[in-house]
């Protein structure tokens, strides 16, 4: 036997180490900065986490500022846009942009978050 067995493998780049799960209760938001400057919303929608760009397409105000809906609608707290969590689809006015999204990965109790998909 080699021993690897029950060793945990290193997560692949360009993920990197965010946060931990308990930072992000179910139906909580957390903003992050990613080692290259991005500021990412983190979002736990009912056990499932997600992560979004933390900058409102409106006029920039933190989504981490806002509020999740059941639904998995993340309100902005400024001008009240609405985005899709899952998909950064804008779902009400005054957003007409959506939200950039990002790859995540949660391994254990640590929260990882990749490259940018949209
Ligand atoms: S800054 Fe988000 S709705 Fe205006």
């Amino acid at each position: 036997m080699t021993g690897t067995a029950g060793a945990r493998p290193a997560p692949p780049t360009p993920f990197e180490l965010v946060a931990r799960l308990a930072d992000v209760p179910e139906g909580g938001l957390l903003g992050v900065v990613k080692q290259d400057g991005d500021r990412v919303c983190l979002v736990n929608l009912g056990g499932t986490i997600y992560a979004v760009s933390n900058t409102c397409t409106h006029q920039e105000f933190p989504m981490s500022d806002g509020v999740l809906l059941p639904d998995g609608c993340l309100e902005c707290a400024w001008h009240g846009a609405m985005f899709d969590c899952r998909t950064g689809a804008v779902k009400r006015f005054p957003a007409t942009e959506p939200l950039p999204v990002y790859e995540v990965m949660v391994e254990g109790e640590d929260i990882y978050v990749g490259r940018r998909t949209s």
